[in-house]
């Protein structure tokens, strides 16, 4: 029997576990950026309070920065399943979908908007209890103002991830308050990242490792080559290049999957078995790791496990609703982002090889961005991740961007101006332009990227 699907089923929300009603789990208060409390590290910095929203169960994440942020939707898990958004909102599924594939997403969003339990294998420790929880801003599969933590030590200018203190990604909640991570003090720099939207991801998937590799040396406005950031694919075992996360960290989004069920929620699997060490401490994690590993088990009826149905769900879920340029001030926009360089490195389209997917096959892909790794100077966070040094990071796609505040991978910039501002390293040049634009202009580029 599948005694995680089981358990989670039979078992209470992490809210009813918060108030100890069901376990003596404990949910730490970082969950709750507003109130981070006990688990707040001595190195977090004012940031954080900045930053702060009550991501409860019940709230939407406030508006923020001029954003068209639409309320999120929240459902109560293990009730009736989330409804599916109309073709052309936020959350919906790609177009031209078979039945079967329709199925597919279905399946893939209720596991998606699933919380995870103590007794189904969560923890010991994790960042939050559901892949939902992070990314529903404006509809699940989306964004949300909710940043991890990552940690690390740096000497002589050589990152050190401090990987037996369980670093670099902490942890901030746990099932038992034994067996809660605090950043060490052996860390010297503390890195947040902020959760990103997942919509069109399976197109990006789809565009061919050659297309990316082919925008290496292209002509721009300013001297911008770009990295491709080439990465082990735990599931083909192949060497593809990476495309997803800020650091572009994962090639696939099967690999991403099996990635954010042990390290957001703990949920080990078949690619990744082990489970994190509450701050790499091997006595704590066998006391409180009672569920045998690998947690998430191919269930025989359908021939999946858990992290198949979420990278389902991710794979068909359609881009974001964009618009091509309309207005004179977006058409004049979208030329004042490639005079200024902006599209040297957010190249706007890319297609997609053929798939076995007739609606990933050969399809125009308007995500602005290379995928590619970028030296952003001090903008970079500092943590060498995969093939990526510390000011590097990959593009941002800045499609959905009027749904997706507060911007940067740390979520510093309230609004879109501040972020470009905020551009260093390699995209100095354009930044410059960008703040030396008449104000017309400006308004202009603003203009057309809030049609993206
Ligand atoms: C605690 C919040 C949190 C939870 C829970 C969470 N994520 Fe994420 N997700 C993030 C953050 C933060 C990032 C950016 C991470 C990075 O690049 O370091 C991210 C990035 C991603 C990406 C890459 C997106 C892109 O545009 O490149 C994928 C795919 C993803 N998450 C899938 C999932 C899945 C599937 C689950 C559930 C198993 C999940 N996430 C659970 C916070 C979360
Ligand atoms: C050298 C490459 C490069 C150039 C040139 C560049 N960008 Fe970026 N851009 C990036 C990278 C890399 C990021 C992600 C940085 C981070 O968060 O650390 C980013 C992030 C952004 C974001 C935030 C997206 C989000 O979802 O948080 C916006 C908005 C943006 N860029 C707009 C622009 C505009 C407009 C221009 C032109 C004035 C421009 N960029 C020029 C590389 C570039």
């Amino acid at each position: 029997m599948n005694f995680r699907r089981f358990a989670r089923r039979a078992s209470a929300s992490p809210r009813d576990l918060a108030r100890g009603t069901q376990s003596s789990a404990f949910l730490c208060a970082g969950l709750l950026l507003s109130s981070v409390g006990a688990c707040r590290s001595p190195l977090d910095d004012e940031r954080l309070e900045e930053l702060a929203h009550d991501v409860g169960d019940q709230d939407a994440i406030p508006f923020v920065g001029g954003s068209e942020q639409l309320p999120a939707l929240r459902q109560k898990p293990g009730s009736k399943p989330p409804s599916i958004p109309k073709a052309g909102e936020y959350g919906a599924p790609l177009a031209g979908l078979t039945a079967a594939q329709q199925q597919d997403f279905t399946d893939g969003l209720e596991e998606f908007s699933k919380e995870e339990t103590a007794e189904g294998g969560l923890g010991p420790i994790f960042n939050h209890t559901g892949c939902f929880k992070c990314h529903s801003v404006p509809a699940i599969g989306g964004a949300s103002a909710i940043n991890v933590t990552r940690f690390g030590a740096v000497t002589n200018g050589v990152f050190d991830p401090l990987d037996s203190l369980g670093g670099s990604l902490l942890q901030v909640s746990a099932i038992d308050p034994a067996a809660q991570e605090v950043v060490p003090p052996e860390a010297t720099l503390v890195a947040f990242r902020q959760s990103t939207a997942l919509f069109g991801l399976g197109l990006i998937e789809a565009i061919e490792d050659s297309t990316i590799l082919g925008g290496v040396k292209r002509p721009t406005v300013f001297p911008v080559q770009g990295t491709p950031a080439i990465v082990q694919d735990v599931v083909s075992g192949k060497s593809r290049v990476g495309r997803f996360g800020w650091k572009a960290q994962q090639a696939t989004l099967l690999a991403f999957s099996g990635d954010a069920y042990v390290n957001e929620m703990g949920v080990t699997n078949r690619f990744f078995v082990a489970e994190n060490a509450p701050n790499g401490n091997l006595q704590a994690l066998a006391q409180f790791d009672a569920v045998a590993d690998p947690e998430d088990q191919v269930d025989v009826a359908t021939g999946k496990a858990d992290i198949d149905h979420a990278a389902d769900f991710m794979r068909l879920l359609a881009p974001p609703p964009s618009q091509l340029p309309k207005t004179a001030d977006e058409i004049a926009g979208s030329a004042v982002f490639q005079s200024s360089g902006c599209a040297d490195c957010h190249t706007p389209s890319m297609k997609t090889g053929k798939n076995v997917i007739a609606a990933l096959s050969s399809k125009e892909v308007r995500l602005f961005s290379d995928l590619l790794l970028h030296d952003m100077g001090e903008l970079g966070d500092g943590v060498v991740q995969g093939p990526a040094s510390g000011s590097q990071m990959k593009t941002a796609p800045l499609w959905g961007l009027k749904t997706s505040a507060p911007y940067l991978h740390d979520g510093r910039a309230l609004t879109v101006d501040l972020a470009i501002r905020a551009h260093a390293g390699q995209a100095k040049p354009s930044r410059d332009r960008y703040v030396k634009l008449k104000v017309n202009e400006r308004a202009a580029l603003l203009k057309f990227l809030a049609t993206l």
